[in-house]
Order: structure tokens, then sequence, then C-alpha cells
């Protein structure tokens, strides 16, 4: 009995990681395709237009793939890296954001 809630338990945490894994993997190819004409193909560094983006909690993401430009008010203790309001708005990725997001996340390394 214990050996078949070990089983069960160990193939349930076996589905969430993979399915953790498989939003990531969207995440990473919706960036791919959608940010690095911009930004860097490693978010936490600058890219040719866009600032290094791991910083930005999903609020700022959000308000910037929907609307272009960052949430007003921001969110506390969030300063923008950049004054300019250069990005486009890419709405058709809405549903996309969390995905992305993950992604971004999973990249991000420590301050030097
Ligand atoms: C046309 C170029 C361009 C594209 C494409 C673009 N961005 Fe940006 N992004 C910028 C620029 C430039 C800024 C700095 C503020 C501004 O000028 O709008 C920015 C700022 C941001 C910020 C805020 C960073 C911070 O900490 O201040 C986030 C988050 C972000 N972009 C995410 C994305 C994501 C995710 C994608 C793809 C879905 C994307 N951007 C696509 C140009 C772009």
């Amino acid at each position: 009995m214990v050996n078949l809630l070990g089983a069960l338990l160990g193939s349930l945490l076996f589905t969430q990681t993979v399915l953790a894994d498989a939003v990531t993997d969207k995440g990473r190819r919706l960036y791919l395709s959608n940010c690095i004409s911009c930004h860097n193909k490693d978010p936490n560094t600058k890219g040719a237009i866009g600032p290094e983006i791991v910083d930005a909690p999903i609020e700022v993401m959000t308000s910037k793939i929907l609307t272009g430009v960052y949430p007003d008010p921001l969110p506390p203790g969030f300063v923008p890296k950049r004054k300019t309001k250069l990005m486009r708005k890419i709405p058709q990725l809405k549903n996309d954001i969390p995905a992305i997001f993950a992604w971004v996340q999973s990249m991000k390394k420590p301050k030097k």
C-alpha cells in the first residue's frame, strides 16, 4: 500500500514537472520568436534595442506586451530600465504571458 502511494505520488510529481517544463519551453520559443529583435537572447543582458527584462514583475511584462508602455502606477519598488517608449504592443500574446514570464524567471541569474 505504501509502495502504491509512493508510486502514485511519484507519478503525480513527475506529471507536474513535465507540465511545468512544457510551459517554460513554450515561453522560451515565444520569447525567441517575438522579443529578440529588440531584447537579448539572454534576458539578463541588454539587447540591440531593449533592456534586460529579468527584474520586471509580471504586471510590468503584461503591461508592456498588452499596451507597449509601463503600468501607471508602477508596482512599488520597481524602477523602469528605460525612459524611452520604443516597445510596441504585441496583444496577440495575451494568453502566453505567464509562459514567457515563467521562462524569463527560470533564466534569471543572481546579480554579480
Ligand atoms: C520593437 C522592439 C521590442 C520588442 C519586439 C519587444 N520589446 Fe520589450 N522593450 C523594448 C524597449 C525599447 C524597452 C524599454 C522601454 C521602451 O522604450 O519601451 C522594453 C522594455 C521591456 C520590459 C520592461 C523592462 C524593465 O525592467 O524596464 C519588459 C518586461 C519587456 N520589454 C518585455 C518584452 C517581451 C516579453 C517581449 C516579447 C514578447 C518584448 N519585450 C518585445 C523593445 C522591445
